[in-house]
Order: structure tokens, then sequence, then C-alpha cells
């Protein structure tokens, strides 16, 4: 798709997530399929700009175009340097967060609260384009503050004023956190209205959920956040049921494997050894939660100190898998806790 002047290999994009979609992670699901992949959030506060998490989080080595650059914050003049700042560090497209519930983002008047200051937004918006006149400038927010302001449409209009090129939305207020289901007819009515493209986002986990919401609200792209955890190969098989009508075959394990062991070598390069076991842990939790043997797999692997063992776990787990399967196939049951952490 032809999206704010770059030429996309299709219309799936990965959410931002703070703590998941670090470079190891975009380049990966951009690699499995996904059209575009936004960073986790960086700080507007350049007085952090120094800090090995922001600066790590503004690394984009090798990154494969366009790279997205989220910013969070609420004071335009820093929000226009942030943007500013990133664009000189290679960022394509600035995305500016207010979508985000997080407790930590709100109390600060970012993320998600600032939809209830309207004219605030306004001047966010006209600061960061004016900022980086050369950049396509993307927001991302919920539908409102809470069921009785949803205000998705006033926000809309703001962002087309200010020259924002595509408005992503995520199908839920800020009150209801990540709880009931994402409401696709508000996204419907934005679409109905705009300009700009729309991005539809919110509790798209399957190929057929992915079909159902684009038919339902007419968005132009989808962005898929908790779903892709674990699991980046979704956008290839997204991608192929949206084309075909028909299902991939579910992967390989001996290929999904492979991806793991691929995957963490770039975790354990991008943050070094000590972080970089620890924030594998988590990415292999994701990939192995509803693989027959798993819960117990994830309690020996948590206690795994270094590198080698954690391989050697990862190897004896999905050799073992071989053996009785050679397709992956996930037992239903398991829930994803992020989201109950997140709303918490
Ligand atoms: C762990 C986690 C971190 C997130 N961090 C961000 C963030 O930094 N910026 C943002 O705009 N949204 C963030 N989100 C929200 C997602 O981008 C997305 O809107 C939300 O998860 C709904 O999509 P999904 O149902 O496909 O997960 C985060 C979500 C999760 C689960």
């Amino acid at each position: 798709m032809e999206f704010v002047g770059f030429s996309l290999r299709n219309n799936l994009f990965v959410a931002p997530m703070a703590g998941v979609t670090d470079r190891p992670f975009r380049q990966l699901c951009k690699k499995m399929g996904a059209g575009l992949a936004v960073s986790e959030m960086v700080t507007s506060n350049s007085l952090l700009y120094g800090s090995a998490k922001t600066q790590r989080r503004a690394n984009h080595d090798g990154e494969v175009a366009p790279i997205a650059v989220q910013i969070a914050g609420s004071i335009p003049a820093m929000m226009a340097e942030a943007a500013r700042h990133n664009v000189d560090r290679g960022a394509q497209i600035i995305d500016i967060n207010m979508g985000c519930p997080a407790k930590k983002i709100c109390n600060v008047m970012a993320g998600s609260a600032l939809l209830k200051d309207e004219p605030l937004v306004g001047k966010i918006l006209e600061a960061v384009v004016k900022a980086v006149p050369e950049t396509p400038v993307t927001l991302k927010i919920r539908t409102g503050w809470d069921k009785t302001s949803r205000n998705a449409l006033a926000i809309l209009k703001i962002a087309e004023q200010s020259g924002i090129q595509a408005l992503a939305l995520h199908g839920r207020t800020r009150a209801c956190a990540y709880s009931g289901d994402a409401e696709y007819e508000t996204i419907a009515a934005v679409k109905a209205e705009a300009q700009i493209p729309i991005i539809a986002n919110g509790d798209i986990t399957t190929p057929e959920k992915a079909r159902l919401v684009l038919d339902t609200t007419g968005a132009d792209a989808l962005m898929i956040g908790r779903a892709a955890q674990g699991r980046p190969w979704l956008f290839r098989e997204i991608e192929h049921y949206l084309k075909t009508g028909t299902h991939l075959m579910p992967p390989r394990v001996g290929e999904i494997h492979q991806i793991l062991l691929e995957h963490l070598d770039d975790l354990y390069a991008f943050y070094g050894v000590d972080t970089g076991v620890r924030v594998a842990r988590k990415h292999i939790s994701w990939y192995t939660r509803g693989l027959v043997g798993s819960a117990a797999f994830r309690y020996h692997m948590n206690q795994l100190p270094d590198i080698a063992q954690q391989q050697q776990a990862i190897n004896t787990f999905f050799l073992n898998l071989a053996e009785h399967q050679e397709h992956l196939n996930y037992i239903p049951h398991e829930n994803n806790s992020d989201a109950e952490e997140l709303a918490a």
C-alpha cells in the first residue's frame, strides 16, 4: 500500500508497545510480513536523551525503512524538539502517542489523558508538524477519555487541520483500559468522515478477525499489538488470508525454533548479556505459551542465568516438540496476562 509517501508491502502494522517493539522485534515482524512497525514510545524529555534506555529506543541501525518513531509528551515545544531530534537520528515517520492508558503516562498528562484537552492537542500537533516539515507525522489515539466523552471525531478534525497524515485508532476509551470488545463502530464512524488514512487497532488476533475489522470499519490499515507477541509470523498468515481467503499451514516447529534462536541472538547483541537474557525470557514465554508442556518449561527457563543455558533449554524443548508434531499446535486456553498488567 501507499502510506504517507512510502510504498509498503501491505497494510498490516505492528502496534507500538513499550518493552516489546524494540529494534530486534520490529525487524523480525517486518521480515515475517508486517508492512510497518512503530517503535516503542520515546520520551520528549530531552534530559533523558542520554539515558541508555532512550538511546537504545532511538537506535535504528540496519532497520528496514520506513522507520517510524513514536514520541510522547504534553508540552508542545518539547514534543517539537523530540520530533526534530528523532528525525535527525533517522526517523522517517513521527508518530505521536495520545493513546497510552498507563498511569505513569496519564498522570503527567501525556498519552490518552491529552484527549480531554482539545486545544492542547491542536497545539502539540501543529508544533510537531511544523518542526519536521519534510517528515510525515501520524497520530495514535483511543476513542476518547471515557464512554461519555468519546471525542475521536473531534480529534480527527483537529489532526487533519494540523497536517497530521494518518490516524491510528484503538477502539477503546482510556477508562476501558483493555476490557470489553474493541468498538469497531466508532472506528467506522471516524473512517467515514476522514480525509486521511485510518488505521484500526484493538483485539485483532486472527486472519478472520483482520478481515472482519477491515470490512466493518472500512479502515485503510490494521495495527496489531498483543497477538503478535511471540507470534511474529501472524503478519504473513493474515497477509495470505486477506489475499486468498485460505489459511497457511501453521509454521513448522523447526522453523519457529530457528526463528526464536535468531531473535534471541539479536536481543543478546542489542541489549548486552545481562539485560538480553532478561528480555529474552519474556519473548521465550510468549513464543511457547499454549504449546504442550510449556508451563513447566517456562518455570525452568526463568531460573536460567545465562545465554548458553537459555539456548540449551530452548533446543531441548523444541526438539522434543518436533518429535511429536511437525507443525505448531496451540492449546487454546492460555490467557494473555499483559493486558491486565498494563491496565492495573
Ligand atoms: C505491553 C504494551 C505496551 C504498549 N505500549 C504502547 C506505547 O508505547 N505506545 C502506544 O501508543 N501504545 C502502546 N500500547 C498499546 C498498543 O499499541 C495497542 O494500542 C493496544 O495493545 C491494542 O492493540 P491489540 O489489541 O492489538 O494489543 C501498548 C500495549 C501493550 C500491551
